[in-house]
């Protein structure tokens, strides 16, 4: 066995503290709930709840390990790619402790949770979402990049968009009426969507500010949208109501809002990146 490819080591094969911090932090909230079962803290139902963390911390680590590539761009920092493998990793393993809690959930009946899986719509678009995080994730060494080739294992990994939707699905249908995170989710996704079509068309590290501002204010009133939309067909709520319910706080932070704050300080970080960090003209060559 190769120790230098143990995820502390860089590329180089040197000791990376970066690398060492994410793969410690990825633990963090997979040890908290492990430890918060036996102490009673995960309330009246402890395995209901231990499912519900490890698939937001599956769905988190997805978003995240999507994040990775404009926040690249915004940071101009390139390491942060080192870190992608590793998180797309973790989101395979929260997603299999997310099913195997839910098996133990059905006292360990696997012929109850494969008719289930079958029959229940919103697991079955989970098991899927699972299945391509696991080949993701099997596919995701550098023996199976030199053996598939660059542009095939490329192709492949793209299929990541399609596992976050279903992902999105899964847990939008299972969360009846707290739609409030998923709802955050779908617009975060639209404008990773939209940050990685403008990566496209501008070319590869490119994300011009005024795209990603645009297309910022974009995703709020399309999560504003969404969500009015939602409401009406599920409550019968007015949707100029849920509309206007953005403009105040009186029913809380609205999704909308926290996607353009969240979107919108990407956008503002990558304004002032030059002031706050600016790149040293070696980085500039690299
Ligand atoms: C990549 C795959 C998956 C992701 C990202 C995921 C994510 C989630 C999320 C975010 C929740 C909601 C947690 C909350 O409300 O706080 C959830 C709930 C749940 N998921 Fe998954 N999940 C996945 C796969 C699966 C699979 C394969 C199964 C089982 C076959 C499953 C079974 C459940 C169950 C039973 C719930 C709770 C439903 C309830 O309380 O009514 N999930 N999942």
């Amino acid at each position: 066995m190769n120790f230098r490819k143990l995820p502390w080591f860089d590329y180089a094969g040197k000791f990376s503290p970066f690398k060492t911090a994410v793969f410690l932090a990825l633990f963090v909230p997979g040890i908290i709930t492990i430890v918060s079962f036996p102490l009673g803290y995960l309330g009246a139902r402890p395995m209901t709840q231990a499912i519900h963390e490890f698939g937001d911390w599956t769905i988190r680590f997805i978003f995240i390990s999507l994040a990775i590539s404009p926040a690249r761009i915004v940071l101009q920092w390139p390491r942060l790619l080192d870190v992608r493998r590793m998180i797309g990793v973790a989101a395979c393993v929260y997603g299999l402790v997310h099913l195997v809690i839910y098996a133990g959930d059905e006292s360990w009946d696997w012929a109850m949770v494969a008719s289930e899986i079958v029959l229940r719509i919103y697991l079955t678009i989970g098991f899927a979402a699972l299945l391509g995080l696991a080949v993701l994730a099997v596919t995701s060494t550098d023996g199976w990049q030199r053996r598939l080739g660059a542009r095939r294992w490329q192709k492949l990994h793209r299929i990541v968009y399609a596992i976050a939707l279903l992902a999105m699905i899964h847990f939008c249908i299972q969360s009846k009426l707290d739609e409030w995170e998923p709802i955050v989710m779908a617009g975060i996704f639209f404008w990773l969507m939209a940050c990685r079509g403008i990566t496209w068309r501008y070319g590869r590290g490119r994300l011009p500010l005024w795209t990603m501002a645009s297309v910022s204010v974009l995703a709020a009133l399309l999560t504003a949208i969404g969500e009015a939309v939602y409401f009406g067909i599920a409550l019968g709520a007015p949707f100029d109501l849920v509309l206007m319910a953005n403009l105040s706080l009186e029913t809380g932070v609205r999704p909308a809002v926290v996607v353009l704050v969240a979107t919108g300080a990407v956008a503002l970080l990558a304004a002032l990146r030059g002031w706050i960090w600016p790149v040293k003209p070696r980085q500039k060559a690299a």
